[in-house]
């Protein structure tokens, strides 16, 4: 199986952090934010992992993280020429993912939890073994901000909604989604939204139209966040802050 972690974003909403430095780059705690995403990929147990970052980047985070061997991953490179949101950063990784299965993660995204690495090894047998896409459910205060998962009784994806002015539950879709072999060939069929993006919601609308999409919610004892605003940047650190205090 696969990983592809996005970094190619111009994280607008951190300006003027952003200005010069890539969001990726930013603290968290006492690691720079990429860290946290290779991690979370490499728990899951993918190993081969291609991040997508912007020309002006990829020698910045090559210095960083080299091939990963010291993260005990093989770490490869491709860049996405402009900022034409998520699809098309995914579209950038259609050779290096081939036949595989693939694990997609948003460079912002922090999660903890102890039993996490189970729910992350379901996902990668749901993809690998059962022909189906996994997303990753968090309970959120602000669901407008969101893409918005509706359940049925069995916790069944209906549908997910983006940003939605009346979400019908709080129940956000996460930056981590595991994606059975062949899912590039959905994304010629992505089309922009009213908010003119190709959203990685419309691809995994495309899973659940064809039941082929599992929930799996991180409520009780799970923290997430898209370290991408100043709020949640700020509480990402203090939240890994707390933990290696206990920890120590
Ligand atoms: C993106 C996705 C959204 C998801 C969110 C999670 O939103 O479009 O579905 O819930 O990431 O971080 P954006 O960050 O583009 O507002």
């Amino acid at each position: 199986m696969k990983g592809v972690v996005l970094a190619a974003g111009l994280g607008k909403n951190l300006y003027p952090l952003t200005l010069v430095l890539n969001k990726q780059l930013l603290t968290v705690y006492d690691k720079p934010m990429i860290y946290y995403p290779l991690n979370t990929l490499a728990l899951a147990g993918i190993k081969d992992i291609l991040l997508v970052c912007a020309p002006k980047d990829v020698h910045i985070f090559k210095r960083l993280l080299g091939n990963g061997s010291k993260f005990n991953i093989h770490l490869s490179y491709t860049v996405q020429k402009k900022p034409l949101g998520p699809v098309n950063a995914f579209a950038m990784a259609k050779k290096f993912i081939g036949d595989d299965a693939c694990a997609l993660m948003f460079g912002d995204n922090i999660f903890y939890g102890k039993g996490l690495v189970n729910k992350l090894k379901i996902a990668a047998k749901n993809a690998t073994k059962h022909n189906k896409m996994t997303m990753f459910c968090y309970p959120v205060k602000d669901p407008k901000r969101f893409g918005i998962v509706q359940l049925d009784k069995h916790n069944n994806p209906i549908k997910i909604i983006e940003k939605p002015k009346k979400p019908k539950s709080n129940l956000c879709v996460t930056g981590l989604y595991f994606y059975p072999p062949h899912v590039t060939k959905h994304l010629p069929k992505i089309q922009l939204s009213k908010r003119n993006e190709y959203e990685i919601t419309s691809l995994n609308n495309i899973y659940v139209a064809n039941k082929q999409a599992e929930a799996i919610l991180l409520t009780k004892g799970y923290t997430w966040f898209d370290a991408g605003t100043f709020e949640s940047l700020l509480k990402s650190s203090q939240f890994v802050g707390s933990q290696r205090k206990r920890s120590n």
